[in-house]
């Protein structure tokens, strides 16, 4: 059995679980948008980002089910990184795995914002070679600078 991570382009097929994923409790207290994102708005959300050249979508594989979520915005200075484990496959160190793989794989400036709560993604940020620089209103903005 294929146990490594990999990841893949996102695709409108990915629409159901991207958005089970949104609406999970923990990612919603971990978005600056706390809501709970409808099905018409999300699938809106999704199709535009897909056509995006502003925006990449990945989703993390692990023995070709998917585990997790990456999703890039581009920025003058680099690029903005978000995250999300799938609820299932939390606590197993998927997080840690995913970034690390994203993080060597990018030879950009990669910028990401954690709330000051969600000590997990700290961690994982932390580890993926990413150094705070400022903090506002309770969240963490963290910097990763390209070798
Ligand atoms: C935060 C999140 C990405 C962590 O994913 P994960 O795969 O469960 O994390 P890992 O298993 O790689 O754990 C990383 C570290 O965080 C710790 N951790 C995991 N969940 C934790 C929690 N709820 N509270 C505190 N620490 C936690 C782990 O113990 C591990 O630390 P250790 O190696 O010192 O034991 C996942 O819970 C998630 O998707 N949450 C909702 C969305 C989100 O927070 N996105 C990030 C927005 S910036």
């Amino acid at each position: 059995m294929n146990t490594e991570l990999h990841f893949r382009p996102a695709n409108m097929n990915d629409a159901d679980c991207l958005l089970l994923w949104r609406n999970d409790r923990a990612t919603r207290e971990a978005s600056l948008y706390t809501g709970r994102v409808e099905v018409a708005d999300h699938l809106k959300w999704l199709r535009s980002a897909l056509n995006s050249d502003q925006k990449r979508l990945y989703i993390a594989e692990v023995n070709h089910r998917p585990v997790g979520t990456i999703r890039t915005d581009n920025e003058e200075d680099g690029l903005i990184l978000s995250w999300t484990v799938a609820p299932k496959s939390r606590g197993k160190g998927i997080a840690q795995k995913m970034l690390k793989r994203f993080v060597e794989e990018c030879d950009e400036t990669l910028f990401a914002q954690i709330k000051v709560a969600n000590i997990a993604s700290q961690k994982v940020a932390e580890r993926a070679g990413f150094t705070l620089q400022d903090v506002k209103e309770g969240v963490l903005f963290y910097q990763r600078s390209a070798d």
